[in-house]
């Protein structure tokens, strides 16, 4: 079966499927974007995710290109036709095709809208969950409003590298004060002596995670004590677990930062109790 993807009206095949080459997003990352996480044939968390887009968007000056339910049925389209059943999915909305300029094109310019569906294998994501991963830590060097989920993400894609290069499988970005702030891809957990999850604040310097959210909406529900700080490199190497959150890797164990094994390196009670019921939490929709 040929993959199909949504742009700008149409579902084509994969092969044939493109923007142009003057579009804002490919020539100013002046785009932003959301993945959501597709389970058993439902969206995990939409809602959130959507209401983050609606805030990307609104942060960098724009407007949904056409209503949530519409969106939304697109989304749906762009599944069905492809067949996943557990996957994800990639949404981008660029501010459109225009000459290239560094202001805002003509109002009305028509935003660009891609949706790009994935199928992931949910037995190879346990078995990476089963042994943990390890991260590598780095300077972050992306620019400060991270809160904002636009597809300039070259310093992200530079780190991965380079911890994929050391056999990592995520890069744990640093502040000037020596703070995580977080993933490349991914929000930074750790878990103290206590069992205290502890993750960084979200009014400034990361990502508002959604499966981050989820997490805390969970941890409350089992009354786990959670305190949202920073936490330094040093303190993580000693924690007792370590883990990351995303849609894609919804709540992944950690278990070497750099050359330091975490804990006894094996992925930790509380995170891995965190990863079972994730989705009993989150928000499964058809
Ligand atoms: N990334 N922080 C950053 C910088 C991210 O790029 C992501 C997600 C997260 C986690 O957010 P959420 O839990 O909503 O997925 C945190 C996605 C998966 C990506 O870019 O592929």
């Amino acid at each position: 079966m040929s993959r199909i993807v949504y742009v700008n009206g149409r579902y084509l095949p994969y092969a044939q499927a493109g923007v142009h080459v003057e579009d804002r997003g490919n020539q100013l990352a002046d785009a932003v974007y959301e993945v959501c996480e597709i389970k058993g044939g439902r969206i995990v968390d939409e809602r959130r995710h959507m209401a983050r887009l609606e805030r990307s968007l609104g942060e960098i000056q724009m407007r949904l290109p056409m209503t949530l339910a519409a969106l939304g049925r697109v989304i749906r389209e762009t599944i069905r036709r492809n067949r996943v059943r557990d996957g994800y999915f990639y949404l981008q909305i660029s501010r459109g095709q225009a000459r290239r300029d560094f202001v805002f094109p003509e109002p009305e310019t028509e935003p660009s809208v891609i949706c790009v569906v994935r199928h992931a294998s949910p037995a190879k994501a346990e078995a990476t969950a089963a042994k943990g991963i390890a991260v590598k830590t780095m300077p972050d060097e992306r620019w400060r409003r991270v809160d904002i989920k636009t597809v300039m993400l070259l310093p992200s894609v530079l780190a991965r590298e380079a911890a994929k290069r050391e056999g990592a499988a995520e890069a744990w970005l640093v502040d000037g004060d020596g703070y995580v702030t977080e993933g490349a891809t991914s929000n930074a957990w750790i878990v103290d002596d206590k069992g205290t999850l502890i993750t960084r604040p979200a009014d400034f310097g990361i990502l508002r995670g959604v499966t981050r959210s989820v997490v805390i909406d969970l941890a409350a529900r089992e009354g786990l004590t959670l305190v949202e700080r920073g936490f330094s490199v040093a303190e993580a190497k000693a924690a007792r677990e370590a883990f990351i959150t995303s849609a894609t890797g919804m709540v992944m164990p950690v278990v070497r930062i750099d050359q330091t094994t975490i804990g006894d390196g094996r992925p930790g009670r509380f995170t891995m109790m965190l990863r079972e019921l994730f989705h009993s939490q989150a928000e499964l929709a058809v």
